[in-house]
């Protein structure tokens, strides 16, 4: 069951590293708080985080502190620009990479009993598919694949998508295409995978978005301010602002509606040819 108590609860994953899922967390956590809505971004990525490098703040505590019982969740906020509170992951602390079951309960607990105090929750996971990244998934009510039209990171978007469609929790899964040179390259993309996941999972696929390469955005990264009051400051800025509007729609449409996709998941398309 999914846990968290807050409607926009939205978890951006990939399957490659490097791919935008970070920069796409906090335009999106941007977006929220234009809004208005009172805005929580946790940096999901333990051991390796950067939500807070990318928004320029200072982290002294981290969710290591939390689930080493040294502090409560409150104690590790941090608030950002806009006005967006952050929970930080800590860096280089290697135990994060490899929680038991026990520690990573304890997280769980701990995110679902801040999550409630906000209106929209953007949870930024780590490449790949490890069982936290997994785990965070479920307490998010919105399922944001990310990856760049680059055919490595599509195969692993693949790969991330047909693992979390074995969560009988996720019916539905957005897909964002960044670093795009149109918005059509975008489309193709995600009309190709659709084609394979209709196919063979049981998840439906739904389109979030193309966001295109943009300078603006790397020169946001060096100077540590990735998101700006204005969000027409970049056109990647624009794109990920169109993004989360969509996502608010889907969150509206998604859970308790009934939607389900043709039961034809088939456990021998690990090798997937996309
Ligand atoms: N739309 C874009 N336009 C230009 N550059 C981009 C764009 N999206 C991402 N980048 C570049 O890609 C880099 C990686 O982005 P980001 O840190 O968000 O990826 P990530 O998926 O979170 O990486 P990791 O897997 O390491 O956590 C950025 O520092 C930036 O230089
Ligand atoms: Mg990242």
């Amino acid at each position: 069951m999914h846990g968290i108590p807050v409607k926009r609860t939205i978890a951006v994953s990939s399957g490659k590293g490097g791919v935008g899922k970070t920069l796409t967390s906090v335009h999106l956590a941007a977006a929220a708080a234009r809004r208005g809505d009172r805005t929580l971004i946790i940096d999901g990525d333990l051991g390796l985080a950067n939500v807070d490098v990318l928004l320029g703040i200072k982290a002294e505590h981290s969710i290591f502190d939390v689930i080493t019982g040294r502090l409560c969740i409150e104690d590790v906020l941090v608030k950002g620009p806009m006005g967006i509170t952050v929970m930080p992951a800590g860096s280089g602390i290697a135990a994060l990479q490899n929680l038991d079951h026990g520690l990573r309960e304890r997280l769980m607990t701990g995110i679902r009993s801040v999550a409630s105090r906000f209106d929209t929750v953007i949870i930024d996971t780590g490449a790949g598919i490890s069982e936290t990244v997994l785990q965070l998934n479920r307490l998010a009510r919105i399922n944001l694949v990310v990856t760049t039209p680059e055919p490595h990171a599509v195969t692993d978007a693949y790969a991330l998508i047909k693992v979390l469609s074995e969560c009988e929790d996720i019916p539905s899964i957005a897909l964002a295409v960044n670093q795009v040179r149109s918005e059509d390259e975008g489309r193709r993309i995600f009309e190709r995978l659709t084609e394979v996941a209709t196919k063979f999972l049981t998840t439906r696929l739904v389109f979030a978005g193309s966001i295109p390469a943009d300078p603006a955005i790397q020169r946001g990264v060096m100077a540590r301010k990735a998101v700006q009051e204005n969000s027409n400051f970049s056109l990647a800025g624009q794109a990920w602002t169109q993004c989360f509007h969509r996502l608010l729609n889907l969150a509206d449409d998604w859970r308790n509606d009934g939607i389900q996709a043709p039961h034809t998941f088939d456990m021998s398309m690990k090798g997937t040819q996309l």
